[in-house]
Parts: C-alpha cells; sequence; structure tokens
C-alpha cells in the first residue's frame, strides 16, 4: 500500500455524520503519531451546504467527547476524488450507491461503509439531522467503534 493513506469519510451533507468521522478518525491518527502516513478528509453527496461549518448540535456532541468540529467546512464530493482517495467511506447505504454512481471506472480504491470496520450490528450511521439530540449522541459512539477498526485495518496495511 502506499502511503500515505488517503481516507474520505462521506454522508449526505457533510455537517453531521461525516464530519464528525473526520474530527475523530483525525485525532486518533495524531494521537498514534501517523498523521503523515494516513491523510483524513469528508465531504457531502449533497450541495446545499458547502462552505458551512458542521450542524452545532453535532459540535456539541462532539466536545462533549472531545473532539472539534468547528474549523471543519462542507464541501461535495468532486470526480477527483477517485483518484485521490484510497478510502472512501459511506455513512448509509444510499449515500453509498450515490457514490457508486459517481465512481469512475479507473477507481482502484476502496467503496464501502464505514461501520464494515464497527463491531456493530449496525451497518449505517443514521441521518440525524432531523432528529433530537441522542441521534447526535449515537452517531459519535458508532464513529467511535468504527474508527477504533478502521484503525487497526489501516495499521494493518502500513505494517
Ligand atoms: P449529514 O446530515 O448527511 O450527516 O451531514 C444531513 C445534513 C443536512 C441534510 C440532511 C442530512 N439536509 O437535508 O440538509
Amino acid at each position: 500500500m502506499k502511503e500515505p493513506i488517503r481516507v474520505l469519510f462521506v454522508c449526505l451533507g457533510n455537517i453531521c455524520r461525516s464530519p464528525t468521522a473526520h474530527a475523530i478518525f483525525e485525532k486518533k491518527i495524531i494521537d498514534e503519531g501517523l498523521q503523515h502516513k494516513i491523510i483524513v478528509d469528508s465531504a457531502g453527496t449533497g450541495d446545499w451546504h458547502i462552505g458551512r461549518a458542521p450542524d452545532p448540535r453535532a459540535c456539541e456532541a462532539a466536545f462533549q467527547h472531545g473532539y472539534d468540529l468547528t474549523q471543519l467546512r462542507a464541501r461535495q464530493v468532486k470526480p477527483e476524488d477517485f483518484s485521490e482517495f484510497d478510502y472512501v467511506l459511506a455513512m448509509d447505504k444510499q449515500n453509498l450507491l450515490d457514490l457508486k454512481v459517481m465512481t469512475p471506472p479507473q477507481f482502484v480504491g476502496h467503496l464501502g461503509l464505514f461501520l464494515d470496520y464497527s463491531r456493530s450490528e449496525k451497518k449505517e450511521v443514521p441521518d440525524p439531522y432531523t432528529g433530537g439530540k441522542e441521534g447526535f449522541e449515537e452517531v459519535l459512539d458508532l464513529i467511535e467503534d468504527a474508527s477504533n477498526g478502521l484503525f487497526e485495518h489501516l495499521s494493518g496495511q502500513l505494517a
């Protein structure tokens, strides 16, 4: 595997789930001293929130768990992402379908669900946008767990 390994987290709006994954996984990478070997980014399949900071509810839930989302800004997935990123990880099955439609035939990376790296029974990170605070808590728990699994997987790739 070439280094650095590049990981892109994708959800719909890039203001709730994927920025949460971005910040949590990036902190793990930095804590483990692997920030030069693994690069992290996030994007949305939709364009409604381009340039915006993450949802305040996502920022608050992340802050309670020791993560800072406030510097991130939403962007939309772009064609070049498929040549730049080795792992494109979708938060839910609809995001994955939307990404599959965009994937060029020459893409050689891994496109899949982020929660495939989780120990949870759940395979999708539920969209918390229209729900309450507890939805954002669940997003955090699912993402922390999947981040540990993804980290173990990528460490193995680097070893
Ligand atoms: P995200 O959540 O995909 O986790 O960022 C959403 C954010 C915004 C919308 C939907 C989901 N929206 O419809 O604007």
